[in-house]
């Protein structure tokens, strides 16, 4: 099972991603959760994304495409990957194409810019693991503290709201024309089902209309 989730910053793509990892048994590629693990190591590369992050823009194809196609040889993804937060520009998304691969599902989470930014001030992330939390609507089980290690949740960087209005913006010019990319390719390929959520709903509801829409 190959998946790309598809959806603004904030739709819930990280959190919708820990139940279906946990259905299909395959992992979970977030590139956003690499960059960050590459900047806490302080890699040339970490350097490289940390300036285009904190502004809430994009770290380059090159660098991202690379990062992907290294991660998929790897030995878990022989049966299948979740991509989240990837592809970001048609660019990504043409190199997917180009690479062969056959992607069999797209599932785009649909949440408008206005609850975007209200949802960003509530969020934590346990950077570790990329697992995210929301203060009021996904509280973790002891305040400030991730659920299964017991660690200190943090709020991100980017997640001020004048970072947030710039990474929609970057959103609406850059990432949204993947859903017609992709609606096009299920057009003309019956193997890849596109599927859309109403990404509003509550967290179980929307893992529910996930489920039931994919079959
Ligand atoms: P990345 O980490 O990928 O960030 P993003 O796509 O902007 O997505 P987020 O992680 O912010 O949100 P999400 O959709 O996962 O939402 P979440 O589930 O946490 O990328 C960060 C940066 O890295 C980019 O800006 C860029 O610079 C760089 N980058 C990454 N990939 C790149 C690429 N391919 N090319 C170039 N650059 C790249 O949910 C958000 C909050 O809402 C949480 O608090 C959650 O608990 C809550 N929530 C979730 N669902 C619901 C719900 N249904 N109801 C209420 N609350 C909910």
């Amino acid at each position: 099972m190959r998946i790309i989730l598809l959806g603004a910053p904030g739709a819930g793509k990280g959190t919708q991603a820990q139940f279906l990892t946990k259905k299909y048994n395959i992992p979970q590629i977030s590139t956003g959760d690499m960059l960050r693990a590459a900047i806490k190591a302080g890699t040339e590369m970490g350097k490289l994304a940390k300036a285009a992050m904190d502004a809430g823009q994009l770290v380059t194809d090159e660098i991202i495409i690379g990062l992907v196609k290294d991660r998929i040889a790897e030995d878990d993804c022989k049966n299948g990957y979740l991509l989240d937060g990837f592809p970001r520009t048609l660019a990504q998304a043409d190199a997917v194409t180009d690479a062969g691969i056959q992607i069999d599902a797209v599932i785009e989470i649909d949440v408008p810019d206005s609850e975007i930014v209200k949802r960003m001030s509530g969020r934590r992330a346990h950077l570790a693991s990329g697992r995210t939390y929301h203060i009021v609507y996904n509280p973790p089980k002891v305040e400030g503290k991730d659920d299964e290690t017991g660690e200190d949740l943090v709020q991100r960087d980017d997640d001020k709201e004048e970072v947030v209005l710039d990474r929609l913006k970057v959103y609406h010019e850059l990432t949204q024309p993947l859903i017609g990319y992709y609606k096009d390719q299920a057009a003309k390929n019956s193997a890849i089902t596109y599927i859309t959520v109403d990404g509003t709903a509550d967290i179980s509801d929307v893992e529910a209309a996930i489920i039931s829409k994919l079959g």
